[in-house]
């Protein structure tokens, strides 16, 4: 069942960047390529890096600590020293607000 909460205003992200958010207990990363915001876990699957703090490069986040890229489309891995995915879940963007689907809907 979708879970959508609240997390921030479409103007919060400047394009191209990511933005870190705390949801309910969850370090979300929000990532706004050209136009749409993609949520992802803030937690890097190699080692725990910060990835809202990486390089946002299309629809890539590197993460800071190894290099280590994913898609925050899909959370796969697109380039290691990771393997695993990380976490997605679905967005959507009315009146400018952003919510993030924390619920069964999370991928
Ligand atoms: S912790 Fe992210 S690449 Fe190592």
């Amino acid at each position: 069942m979708a879970d959508f909460v609240r997390v921030a205003r479409i103007t919060d992200i400047p394009s191209d960047s990511a933005r870190v958010f705390t949801v309910r207990g969850r370090r979300l990363a929000l990532c706004h390529v050209d136009g749409t915001i993609y949520a992802v876990d803030d937690t890097c699957t190699h080692d725990g890096g910060p990835l809202g703090e990486g390089r946002l490069d299309n629809h890539a986040i590197e993460c800071p600590r190894h290099g280590a890229r994913f898609d925050v489309r899909t959370g796969a891995v697109v380039q290691m020293p990771a393997v695993f995915p990380i976490r997605t879940y679905p967005t959507r963007i009315e009146n400018g607000e952003i919510a993030v689907d924390l619920g069964d809907g999370a991928v």
